[in-house]
């Protein structure tokens, strides 16, 4: 039951309600999660969140899983009007890794007992299929790594002989899955190729990423709540939510950040309907917010993304500003974290930190 229903609030025993049924396994309407999406009261808000701790203790432990990232190009051909990576922003100064550079980064992310590498770059159309299978397969072979790839959308033929060179997971956030603002922000990009997409990387045997950002203009609590319910459909494994960040060199310069707090709902609400699903608490919500960043841990997050590109590309991998502000070396932020982890009673994974198959 949750804690400290009080009888003689209709609206907060409506709540708690929800919450118990999500909590016990039946499955959310999409007016019960936009009920919960728009709880404000510090009651309700520690009933929800501490509902979902509960169930990611339960489905997915207390290990806190790593990821280690190589933000290897800057390039993009696309024109996403949040990103600061977008093809018609000239303000940046365009990279691409060398490979050596890349492997360096890899061998680093082994040397830290990461047991996994995020290969994360825009869409560059001239990372042509062989150059990223060599790479895949040079990682693989000298470090024995589990490879994530997160390049974007591209051909069947491409995600399969990238999972033959050896790559093992996808992240392809689906953004919003609202036709209207996909429409809008994401120009030239239709939304059902996107989906054609993480159906194919499903259809391959990866283990699939998807996403959302929170706070895109136009965007409102149903449309959020038609999110988690696609999160849940689409059954992924790994779900990326973070805030959207206003980027002054984009044509959203003038619209408001996302609200950490509607983040945290909800990553909450993601727990509760998905249960065992892997859900970094990500980079984006740290740079509005620190607290919010290991608050999310507490409300169902159970991964961190370390970011291991070095320095001078890491800069220059604009996407949102205060992604890149924090100079700490990867080394330091890794002994912070396992401080902070460890105050908060949890544990660094040791294994692969695969998505588990079923409810403990
Ligand atoms: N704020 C937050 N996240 C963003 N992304 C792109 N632009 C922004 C922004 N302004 C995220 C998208 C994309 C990933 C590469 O970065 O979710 O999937
Ligand atoms: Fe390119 Fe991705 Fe940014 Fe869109 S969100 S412009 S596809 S890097």
């Amino acid at each position: 039951m949750v804690k400290g229903t009080s009888i003689s609030d209709p609206g907060r025993m409506r709540i708690n309600d929800i919450i118990n049924s999500a909590s016990q396994g039946k499955d959310l309407t999409k007016e019960d999660i936009v009920q919960l999406l728009l709880i404000s009261g510090r009651n309700d808000l520690d009933a929800l969140f501490s509902a979902a701790d509960d169930v990611r203790k339960i489905a997915v432990g207390d290990e806190i899983y790593l990821r280690g990232i190589i933000e290897f190009s800057n390039f993009c051909s696309r024109n996403c009007l949040y990103c600061g990576l977008r093809r018609d922003n000239h303000a940046i100064t365009r990279y691409r890794m060398p490979e050596k550079d890349i492997l360096l980064s890899a061998h680093y992310i082994r040397k830290l007992k990461v047991s996994t590498v995020v290969l994360q770059s825009g869409e560059d159309e001239s990372l042509n299929r062989d150059s990223l299978c060599r790479l895949i397969s040079r990682i693989k072979d000298e470090t024995g790594l589990i490879i994530t790839l997160s390049v974007g959308e591209r051909s069947f033929e491409d995600y399969r002989a990238f999972r033959e060179a050896g790559a093992d997971r996808y992240l392809l956030k689906h953004e919003t899955s609202s036709a209207a603002i996909q429409k809008r922000l994401r120009p030239g990009a239709p939304f059902e190729n996107r989906l054609k997409c993480l159906y194919w990387l499903k259809d391959l045997g990866y283990e699939v990423g998807t996403g959302i950002m929170v706070g895109l203009p136009l965007q409102n609590v149903g449309m959020l709540a038609d999110d988690i319910l696609f999160m849940q459909k689409m059954d992924a494994d790994m779900l990326g939510i973070g805030p959207f960040i206003t980027h002054s060199q984009t044509p959203l310069a003038n619209c408001p950040n996302g609200d950490p707090d509607m983040v945290l709902k909800v990553i909450a609400i993601a727990r509760l309907v998905t249960k065992t699903t892997n859900i970094p608490a990500t980079t984006a919500l740290g740079s509005l917010s620190r607290d919010a960043r290991l608050k999310a841990l507490s409300c169902g997050a159970n991964v961190i993304m370390p970011d291991f590109t070095p320095l001078q590309y890491k800069r220059l991998y604009d996407i949102y500003p205060g992604k890149s502000d924090d100079n700490t070396d990867v080394e330091t932020f890794m002994i912070n974290l396992h401080a902070q982890i460890t105050k908060l009673g949890r544990i660094i994974g040791q294994g692969s930190g695969y998505r588990k198959q079923e409810i403990k």
